[in-house]
């Protein structure tokens, strides 16, 4: 059985552990945090998960490393990690946006290096209805490709890729994904209540619809533009609205935004 160690007991570890134990994985895991508070909520929710608040007593034997804290400590505890990564060379998987592959093996030693996957997870990861694009440095194994996988479809899907500057449009179209849908929904909620329903009655309107689209956009062989041509009949209702949002300029916009989160996450890669 592959031993895998959390570091960092935060939103994202539990959230990945959670869909580890729903998943059924056959893996034993280890999560280390310097608050003991947050390490008894994981033993309470998980009894078989070992703790410490020792990082380097919990990475011992450990196949894979998931370096699960903010980026801004991501440099103090790879540095830490150094001499006992480059003894072990374990799987080093980070989930931290905009860290990139280079900085994590500086950080852990450089030498010969280490075998490193950069993953770029989003929020909805937090109800097992994630995205994560992932891209492996040239140091890993296939068997240590299909751990990283496993561990991270565990709370939603995955795609690989091979070029790691793609990870700056996965964290403009999925990483930042999820806040376009809100400020879509929070628009269309606010349009509701001027319709004249309550703000309960509108907000459940709003977010089974958002879940139902997606559900059908995921399901079906039609593409999305093809779905909107199916439901939108000429002279109908649905053509009365989005004649207004293309005269509005939606489609210019969401170029322009996602690729202002683009250029935002290259520069903060560097
Ligand atoms: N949340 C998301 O949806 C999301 C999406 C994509 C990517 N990510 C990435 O995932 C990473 C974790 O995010 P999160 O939301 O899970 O953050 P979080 O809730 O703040 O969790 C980080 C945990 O690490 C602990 N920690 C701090 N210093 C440590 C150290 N030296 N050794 C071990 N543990 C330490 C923190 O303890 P303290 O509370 O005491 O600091 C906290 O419990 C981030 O790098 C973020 O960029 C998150």
């Amino acid at each position: 059985m592959k031993k895998i160690t959390f570091i960092g007991a935060g939103n994202m570890a539990q959230s990945l552990i959670s869909g580890l134990f729903k998943d059924e994985t056959s893996v034993a895991i280890c999560v280390a945090d310097p608050i003991d508070a947050q390490l008894e909520m994981i033993r309470s929710n998980w009894p078989d998960v070992i703790t410490s608040c020792n990082n380097l007593q919990a990475i011992k034997n450990a196949d894979a490393i998931i370096l699960a804290v903010k980026p801004q400590l991501m440099q103090q505890v790879c540095e830490s990690l150094q001499d006992a990564v480059q003894q072990l060379q374990p799987l080093v998987i980070s989930i931290a946006a905009g860290i990139t592959e280079a900085n994590l093996s500086t950080w852990l030693g450089g030498g010969l290096g280490v075998p490193v996957v950069r993953c770029m997870p989003n929020t909805p990861a937090l109800v097992q209805a994630g995205i994560t694009g992932l891209y492996a440095n040239e140091l890993v194994a296939e068997e240590q490709r299909n751990l990283a996988e496993s561990i991270l479809r565990a709370v939603g899907s995955t795609i690989w890729f091979d070029e790691e500057e793609k990870l700056d449009a996965v964290t403009a179209v999925s990483g930042s994904g999820p806040a376009y849908y809100f400020l879509v929904m929070e628009a269309m909620q606010m349009a509701a209540e001027k319709l004249g329903l309550s703000q309960s009655d509108a907000q459940l309107l709003v977010s089974q619809t958002a879940f139902g689209a997606a559900k059908l956009a995921l399901e079906s062989p039609d593409t999305p533009a093809e779905l909107r041509q199916k439901v939108t009949s000429k002279g109908g209702t649905t053509e009365a609205a989005i004649q207004e949002l293309m005269q509005g300029g939606l489609v210019e916009l969401f170029d322009t935004a996602m690729s202002a989160a683009a250029k935002r996450s290259e520069e903060l890669s560097k």
